[in-house]
């Protein structure tokens, strides 16, 4: 009976090292089986190809290309061609009385332009008071909601565009400005 026990303690030990050397193997060898080995592969092989390689559109030293990147962004043309359909969108959420949404468009000409405005600094003089006093009217008559103090924002906000248009003289973007509220009150 004694050796019966030493016999089963013996075989349980024993069972308990090959385990342990088991489960070691699999971590090592990344616990995966062959099929699922082969499967990452394939996967990693459709997989595009990193910014660093040739296949990149970026050239160059790091300066080269934040400079390749900063071309791209482009400067106040881009951030305006964006404000445009904002501002007429804008239109669009006054004349619906739907408040939330004039203040997202709001909130989105005003972060367009400070962003542009750190690309091209030379112009922040001229939207000094747009953004200092005409975003802000215009979001606090959003937050009352309020449609008369509305439509005195809004015209006030469209005469700041227009000035500060006049100023960096681009006033030929005049009849742009009118269109675009034009149609959406229409
Ligand atoms: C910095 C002052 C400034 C303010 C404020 C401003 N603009 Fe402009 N806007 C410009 C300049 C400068 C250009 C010309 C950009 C260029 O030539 O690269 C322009 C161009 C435009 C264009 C023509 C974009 C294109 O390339 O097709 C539109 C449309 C426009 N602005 C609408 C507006 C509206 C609407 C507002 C008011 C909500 C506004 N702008 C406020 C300076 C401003």
């Amino acid at each position: 009976m004694k050796n019966f026990y030493k016999l089963s303690a013996a075989i349980l030990f024993l069972l308990v090292i090959v385990g342990v050397f088991a489960v070691s193997f699999r971590q090592k060898n990344g616990g995966f089986r062959a099929a699922e080995v082969m499967a990452q592969t394939e996967d990693k092989k459709t997989q595009t190809a990193p910014a660093s390689t040739n296949d990149s559109w970026l050239k160059g030293n790091a300066d080269e290309k934040f400079a390749q990147i900063e071309k791209h962004l482009r400067g106040l043309d881009v951030a305006m061609a964006e404000i445009g359909y904002r501002y007429g969108e804008l239109h669009f959420a006054a004349k619906q009385r739907n408040w939330e949404y004039a203040k997202y468009q709001t909130g989105k000409i005003d972060l367009t332009m400070r962003l542009a405005l750190e690309r091209r600094p030379k112009r922040a003089a001229s939207s000094k008071a747009f953004l200092d006093e005409d975003v802000p009217a215009v979001l606090r008559a959003i937050e009352n909601k309020n449609v008369a103090q509305m439509n005195a924002a809004l015209e006030r906000f469209h005469n700041s565009c227009v000035a500060c248009h006049r100023s960096e003289n681009v006033l030929h973007f005049r009849g742009a400005v009118e269109r675009i509220r034009n149609n959406a009150r229409r």
